[in-house]
Formats: C-alpha cells, structure tokens, sequence
C-alpha cells in the first residue's frame, strides 16, 4: 500500500533555468513511495506538461501534489493571461508558443492532448486575465 503524501511547489514562469523541477521531484517521491513504474511515467508526462505551461504562458503558479492509497492527484493553479478557447488549446497541433519556444523544443501542441491522454480524469478551467486550473488524476489501485 502506498502511503498518503502531499506537496506543494511554487513554479515561475518564464524561468527555464528551474522548468521541469517540480516534476522530476514528483517522479523521485512517486519512486520512493514505491510506486507501480507505469503509473509514475503517466504522472511524470502530466506534470512536465504542465509545468512547462506555466513556465512558458503564466506568470507563476502553484501545484499541489497529493498522493492516496488510491489516487496520484495533480491541481495546477496559475496566474496570468488564461485560455481563451479551451476546445481550440486541447486540439492536437494548437499552439501559441514563439519563435523562440520552438527553438527550445517547445510549441508541438501536444502538451494538453498528453496530460489528458495520461489522465483518468482531467479537469482544465480558465478564465482570461486572470489564470487556468487543471485538475489531473491518475488511479493506482
Ligand atoms: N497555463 C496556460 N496559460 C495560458 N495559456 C496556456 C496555458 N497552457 C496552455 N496554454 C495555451 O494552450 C496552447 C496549447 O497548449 P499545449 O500544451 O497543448 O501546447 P504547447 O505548449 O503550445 O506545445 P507543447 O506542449 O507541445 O510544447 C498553448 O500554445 C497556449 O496558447
Ligand atoms: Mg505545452
């Protein structure tokens, strides 16, 4: 049985010097914890992905990280310019990253559609000017 953890971390935006720290933490506590490998790497795509948003498109943010017996659960909660069409920011391909973000690696629009993919359930709520909350939980029992 896994036992109950709980975390919480801060991330920047536009820091990238820091970006991908809070997810690998998360990857390193799922480990200890003696997680199933499976289940890490499915939270581990998620919490990348949605660390990465925030670094690239809002100004900071706070992600709580909680684990049950039965579930892995991810709340992003940012503040900045917010999404202002949901549907169109999940389709597959749908980017607004930069020229510069590109050269990074970043702007596929994939990043959305794989936190969903490896979600059982997933919630994203936004509002413009003001910020963006996913809800990302993963089953382990
Ligand atoms: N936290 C956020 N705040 C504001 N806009 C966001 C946020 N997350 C995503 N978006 C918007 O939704 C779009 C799609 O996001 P998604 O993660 O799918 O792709 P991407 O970040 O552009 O590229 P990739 O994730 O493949 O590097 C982004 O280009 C951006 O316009
Ligand atoms: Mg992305």
């Amino acid at each position: 049985m896994v036992e109950p953890f709980s975390q919480s971390f801060l991330i920047e935006g536009r820091n990238f010097l820091n970006a991908g720290k809070a997810s690998t933490e998360i990857k390193s506590i799922l480990k200890q914890l003696g997680v199933n490998a499976a289940f890490i790497r499915r939270v581990a795509i998620a919490a990348y992905e949605a660390e990465m948003n925030v670094v690239m498109y809002a100004r900071k943010a706070k992600m709580t990280f909680q684990v049950t017996p039965q579930v892995i659960k991810i709340l992003v909660n940012d503040e900045g310019p917010g999404i202002p069409d949901i549907e169109r920011a999940m389709r597959e391909g749908y980017s607004t990253a930069t020229p510069e973000m590109r050269e990074m690696g970043f702007g596929a629009g994939m990043g959305l559609p794989n936190i969903k993919r490896n979600s059982d359930d997933f919630t994203i709520e936004s509002e413009v000017g003001k910020g963006t909350q996913l809800g990302i939980t993963i089953n382990i029992s």
